[in-house]
Order: structure tokens, then sequence, then C-alpha cells
């Protein structure tokens, strides 16, 4: 069974992916550390035995045991409100969460990945603007 780890699995996007990965078969590691998601989210996965959670920040650093086929990065505040009211956390994840899960990738022997990162606010603030492209330049 492939496994996939999904950051940000309690906020809207990724909880909707979790679920989707579930429903297709595959088996998912969920990390989030809840700055602004909800458990409630993902609340009905947790009796389901091929979905594991972990509450963490992916800005200090990424380690799941056992092989990892897939990342869906999708750990950031999303909302200019939460921008201004948790900028360094936003830049934090945008720059050192990507570093960290583009190192834990390298570490990964099956080296098959998805890194996605939306770039939607890329229109709102300057300073995520940058975030977001240190996170992309990151990745090439
Ligand atoms: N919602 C949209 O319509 C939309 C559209 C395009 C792009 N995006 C992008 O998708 C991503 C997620 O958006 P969303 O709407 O799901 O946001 P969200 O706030 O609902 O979810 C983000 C999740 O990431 C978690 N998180 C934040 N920092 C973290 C960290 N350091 N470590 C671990 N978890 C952390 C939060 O707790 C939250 O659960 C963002 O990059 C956003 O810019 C969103």
């Amino acid at each position: 069974m492939k496994r996939v780890l999904v950051t940000g699995a309690a906020g809207f996007l990724g909880s909707h992916l979790c679920d989707r990965f579930i429903k297709e078969g595959f088996a998912v590691v969920g990390m989030d550390n809840l700055i602004t998601g909800d458990l409630k989210n993902i609340e009905h996965l947790f009796k389901i035995g091929e979905f594991e959670f972990y509450n963490h920040d992916v800005s200090k650093f990424v380690h799941v045991p056992g092989n990892i086929d897939y990342i869906l990065h999708f750990a950031s505040p999303a909302s200019p409100i939460d921008y201004l009211k948790i900028p360094i956390q936003t830049l934090k994840v945008g720059s050192l969460g990507t570093h960290n899960l583009l190192w834990f990738c390298a570490c990964q022997k099956k080296p098959e990945y998805w890194l996605l990162q939306h770039p939607r606010c890329m229109v709102t603030l300057w300073c995520i603007r940058k975030t977001k492209i240190t996170g992309a330049t990151l990745t090439l």
C-alpha cells in the first residue's frame, strides 16, 4: 500500500486531501501543529487504521518512521488575517518548513514525490510572496 504524508492535514485543503487519499486506498500520515487548523476536520479519520496523525510543527524538523511514497505540503496559514496575526510562523513554514520537507525527501530511499504549494497568496502580501518564492526556489 502506498503511503502519503499530508502536511496541514487539519486545515481546509489538507483535510479534504486526507479524505480523498484514504478513499483512493492509500495509507495517510497527517501532520499539523493546529495553528490555524482544527482536529474536527479530521476526527472522523482517527478510527481508520490506515490514518495516522502527528501533531507537529514542520518548521522545526520533519521525520516520519517508515517509508513515505508521496508528500503533499499544504501546511501554511492561508488567509491575510492569519498572515498579519502570525507573520513569523507563516514565513517559517513557507521557507524552513519547505526546506525540512525537501530534506526529508532527500533522506528517503525512494525519490518519488509530489511537493505542492499553491501560490494563490502570492498576490496578497509581499512578504508572503517572498516566502512562497523561497519555498519554490528550494524545491527547484
Ligand atoms: N484555501 C484555498 O482556497 C487555497 C487556494 C490556493 C492555495 N491555498 C494554499 O494551500 C495551503 C493551505 O491552505 P488552507 O486553506 O488549507 O489553509 P488552512 O489554514 O485551512 O490549513 C493550513 C494548515 O496548516 C497547518 N500549519 C500551519 N503551519 C504549520 C506548521 N508550521 N506545521 C504544521 N502544520 C502547520 C495549520 O494548522 C492548518 O491546519 C496554503 O499554502 C494556501 O496558500 C489555499
